[in-house]
């Protein structure tokens, strides 16, 4: 385990260290694809902040010191909205949140079927709670795929709509359906259908 503070990134911040210690939160895993410096890895490191593993279940969002945004409070607050399309929050700060720790991969093409319409399912549930999450046309950086299913991860751009779309950029970027993407949008399909569209589909 390493101390706190190597995590704090790129520049030292005491704020930072004196809540995360606030909070009991006193060292991290050096653990993860992702090399922060010299031997220090984390799970991920992002434009807002740094993921590490805290232990076998949870992960901390530590705000990076250069983020644009102040505090990552309503970060927070989206994503324990979007659960549980979302990892689970367990606590947040101004300067933090811990969540669950998702132990899976990026989605890329290659995702099985059942799992991009999984995608699908969650992606409506933000809907259906009035969350737009802004960067859901990009998903392969937004989604964490285990066997069973799928994670919509990072809160920082997500926005609440009364009209909230979600589904339209899956179906646009992973299923390069354009036609359904305008048909749901405009209200002529539901999603059930969509899926019972795609499934036959793939299966002819
Ligand atoms: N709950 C989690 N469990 C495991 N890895 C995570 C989790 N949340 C984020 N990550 C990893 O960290 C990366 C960056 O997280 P993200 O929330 O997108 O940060 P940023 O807001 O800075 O872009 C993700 O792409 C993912 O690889
Ligand atoms: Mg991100």
């Amino acid at each position: 385990m390493v101390d706190v503070r190597e995590v704090i990134f790129p520049k030292y911040s005491s704020e930072v260290e004196r809540e995360l210690r606030e909070y009991g939160i006193n060292e991290v895993y050096s653990y993860g694809k992702v090399r922060l410096k010299d031997d220090i890895f984390v799970l991920g490191k992002g434009k807002s902040g740094i993921i590490a593993l805290l232990d076998d279940k949870r992960v901390i969002k530590i705000r990076r010191t250069d983020s644009p945004k102040e505090t990552m409070e309503l970060e927070a607050k989206l994503q324990i909205m979007a659960y549980p399309a979302s990892p689970k929050v367990y606590l947040y700060g101004k300067n933090f949140i811990v969540m669950e720790y998702i132990n899976g991969h990026e989605l890329s093409q290659n995702t099985p079927l059942n799992l991009k319409v999984d995608l699908l399912y969650r992606a409506k549930y933000l809907e259906d709670v009035k969350i737009e999450h802004h960067e859901l046309s990009r998903p392969w950086k937004n989604v964490i795929v285990t066997p069973d299913r799928t994670y919509i991860i990072d809160y920082d751009s997500a926005s609440i709509k009364e009209k909230a779309y979600n589904v339209t950029k899956i179906l646009s970027s992973v299923f390069k359906n354009y036609e359904l993407a305008q048909k749901y949008k405009r209200g002529e399909i539901t999603l059930s259908e969509i899926v019972s569209t795609l499934l036959e589909a793939s299966s002819t």
